[in-house]
């Protein structure tokens, strides 16, 4: 995600953490940042993103870490990211009267997948979102139109549900391939669990508590070029079996 529009749309997020965090004035709720792909909280980025936000807003934020960082952002499982985050939120004093959530970019699905099912979790009251791709992602992040890119791509999606790939990719398990559906649905490993799209397991505890979020904000940058659609980062998604058109969130998502 490039930086100008990060800081354009941090204004935004500063505005929106003071806002819906009225309620609370007394004692202002703390908020979690959780970034994304190849980042890393120790990186100046996040840092001054989460320490600007904190400054700006007052209330205390959080750069929750992933393992190492920028390694396990792109290496390890997001359900086994996810896993780590909820046990670190549950520890935090801080957060025990409840917190929100910041998401940037593949943060967001583990912030999603912390609201939906990590069990024993504090209140998550509201969820800012800046470019998840929600809906899924039908090319490889972070790797753009060049022809090695496209190589690469149509390399990684010929095996991109494979176990192997799948325990050892992490955007592989975001990665919906709308040519390719009951492979993603067979062999995906995170996003159909989140976004309730498989019939036989679905849970309405996920819905309920991703509806009962005060007030979820979903970001779309304009000109993303590394969401594919970019309009994922508002739920909307290809339809099944082709690569146009982009359709609205109600009629791609089963969770909502
Ligand atoms: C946040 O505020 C502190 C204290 O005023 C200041 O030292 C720090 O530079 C500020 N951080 C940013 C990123 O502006
Ligand atoms: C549904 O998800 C919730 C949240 O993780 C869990 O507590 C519950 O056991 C699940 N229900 C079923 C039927 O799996």
């Amino acid at each position: 995600m490039a930086m100008d529009s990060l800081i354009t749309s941090l204004v935004l997020v500063v505005v929106l953490l003071t806002t819906t965090t009225l309620p609370f004035s007394s004692s202002s709720l703390p908020f979690i940042v959780l970034h994304g792909i190849g980042d890393q909280c120790s990186n100046g980025g996040v840092s001054q993103f989460t320490e600007l936000l904190s400054n700006w807003s007052g209330s205390q934020g959080y750069c929750i870490e992933i393992g190492s960082g920028t390694w396990d952002s792109w290496f390890k499982p997001l359900t086994e990211q996810a896993e780590i985050v909820c046990d670190k939120v549950k520890e935090m004093k801080e957060l025990s009267e409840g917190f929100n959530i910041v998401g940037l970019s593949q943060g967001n699905l583990i912030g999603r997948a912390v609201v939906e099912y990590c069990d024993g979790v504090p209140p998550v009251k509201n969820m800012i979102s800046l470019g998840g791709p929600h809906a899924g992602e039908a090319s490889v992040p972070l790797c753009g139109s060049g022809i090695f890119c496209i190589i690469a791509d149509n390399l990684i999606k010929s095996e991109i549900y494979s176990k192997y790939v799948q325990a050892h990719l992490a955007p592989s398990g975001y990665v919906k391939i709308p040519t390719d559906i009951s492979a993603y649905l067979s062999g995906c490993k995170f996003l159909p669990k989140l976004n309730n799209e498989l019939p036989d397991e679905r849970n309405a505890t996920y819905k309920d508590r991703f509806t009962s979020l005060q007030n979820l904000v979903l970001i779309m940058f304009e000109h993303d070029t590394v969401l594919i659609p970019k309009e994922t980062a508002w739920f909307g998604y290809y339809p099944d079996g082709a690569f146009e058109p982009v359709l609205p969130p109600q009629q791609v998502w089963p969770l909502v």
